[in-house]
């Protein structure tokens, strides 16, 4: 009922592209963690807590639409046990025994009837060949159509920044965005994915 373990992350990226998709004429749902953000008036935003609630929400509405986008940093692990009252102090050091979440965005890939998918993929490389090679490892691994990549290393960009640069990969390439808004760098993806979905769907 106190404490929790969660990622680092402000959503302010999540909440940058479902501005740039309503602009761009698209029905848009937010499935959103805890942020300290103003939800969109334009889009549906459904609240959740945990990596669990996420999961189910997030299958719910994918069964019905032609682009998920997951962009949330959803914890990897939650505590085996929930419990009833506060955690108390005892000794030096302690325990927790985790166990790990099911990974949404590849359940998401891998519905049978399912949406154009894109990933993100927040790392801490050594150098940019290291970044691709860890986010397209990822793309193939959890059978997504696009991956988009950021150096979280950086401290200018990426959490909690209102600025980001990516690297967007697909099975083919990658091209790099360099530092802009994330409100920009959001318009740019969502007219990237869009001609992307348009050859998926022309070539089905
Ligand atoms: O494997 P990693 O967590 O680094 O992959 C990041 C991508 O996976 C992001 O798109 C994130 O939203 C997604 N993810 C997920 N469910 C999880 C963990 C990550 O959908 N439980």
């Amino acid at each position: 009922p106190v404490r929790y373990i969660s990622n680092n992350s402000s959503g302010k990226m999540g909440y940058a592209l479902v501005e740039a998709a309503v602009e761009a004429g698209a029905e848009t749902v937010l499935i959103s963690g805890p942020v300290n953000i103003s939800p969109s008036k334009r889009a549906k935003t459904i609240y959740v807590k945990s990596a669990k609630e996420m999961h189910v929400a997030a299958m719910k509405e994918a069964t019905d639409c032609q682009l998920f986008i997951a962009c949330a940093a959803v914890a990897d692990y939650r505590p085996k046990q929930k419990l009833k009252q506060k955690l108390k102090k005892t000794d030096t050091s302690m325990n927790i025994d985790l166990i790990k979440n099911s990974d949404i965005v590849t359940d998401v890939a891998a519905l049978s009837n399912s949406p154009f998918t894109v990933g993100f993929a927040a790392e801490t490389p050594e150098t940019t060949d290291c970044l691709e090679k860890l986010a397209r490892e990822k793309l193939q691994r959890k059978k997504l159509d696009l991956i988009i990549a950021n150096d979280v290393s950086i401290p200018a960009i990426g959490f909690d920044s209102d600025y980001n640069a990516v690297l967007v990969i697909d099975h083919d390439s990658s091209e790099m965005i360099a530092k802009t808004s994330k409100t920009i760098l959001s318009r740019q993806l969502i007219v990237k994915i869009s001609q992307m979905l348009k050859i998926k769907n022309k070539a089905l």
